[in-house]
């Protein structure tokens, strides 16, 4: 049976304030940008809680809320995910010695963001967010009942953490080492969990930079058709 609350009620603006403030909340976004150096200054728990809170309210098929956050402000917890990230990662660039992990083709499209296996700012950075999928669960997280919907829900909750830290003022950076498994471990996170991304999370370092590649996004007439 479906019982039913009267929709709350929304800011009675005019049309033009409407366009004033959505044109406002694009010119916030378009001012968050990923960020790889990151400085070690503090940044409050609280921020973070409610960052967390933020990706909470996100829609989820059948509202299962099929996430979890780890946030990881532990020296001893970021040293173990750098380590183990790392080892990914020099695998995956092939600074291993080996072939590389990562087609040729994947590896020239991340060539004119100038990323490598190095990866300080996962010790650097005040909190990591290690963001989890949960494939059951359910809104009794018995580790059971079926979820829907699981990638997109959750990619929509991550997309408002990194919105509410964006507004927060702080930077951040979506971080998908490849694979991932080790996070489950160090986070002791059920086997019904999949770690989708670790978002980094903290100040920019003085000199920080960003790539040319990432500043420029399509515009409209090229992401959106018009019925
Ligand atoms: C799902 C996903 C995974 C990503 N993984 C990484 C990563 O592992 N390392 C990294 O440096 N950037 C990663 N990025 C960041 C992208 O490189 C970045 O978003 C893109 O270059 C556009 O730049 P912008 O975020 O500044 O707009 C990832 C982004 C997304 C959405």
């Amino acid at each position: 049976m479906s019982q039913q609350q009267p929709f709350p009620p929304l800011p009675a603006f005019s049309d033009r304030e409407r366009i004033v403030r959505a044109r406002a909340a694009f010119e916030r976004l378009k001012t968050r940008h990923s960020c790889r150096a990151f400085a070690d200054t503090p940044v409050p728990r609280e921020v973070i809680e409610y960052a967390i809170r933020a990706a909470g309210t996100a829609p989820s098929g059948a509202n299962h809320q099929p996430w979890h956050f780890a946030a990881i402000a532990s020296g001893e917890t970021k040293r173990a995910i750098r380590e183990a990230a790392e080892a990914e990662e020099r695998r995956f660039y092939g600074e291993d010695g080996e072939r590389p992990k990562a087609s040729g083709e994947w590896l020239n499209a991340l060539a004119p963001i100038g990323t490598n296996a190095a990866k300080p700012f996962l010790e650097t950075a005040p909190w990591l967010i290690a963001c989890f999928a949960q494939r059951t669960g359910g809104i009794a997280e018995d580790g059971q009942t079926q979820n829907y919907y699981v990638t997109e829900s959750v990619g929509i909750a991550c997309g408002m953490l990194i919105a509410t830290l964006h507004e927060a003022g702080l930077a951040t950076l979506t971080h998908t080492p490849s694979p991932m498994a080790f996070l489950r471990e160090i986070c002791r996170r059920p086997a019904n969990e999949k770690p989708l991304m670790i978002v980094v999370v903290g100040h920019p370092a003085p000199g920080a930079t960003v790539p040319e590649h990432a500043l420029a996004k399509k515009p409209l007439e090229q992401i959106s058709s018009w019925f």
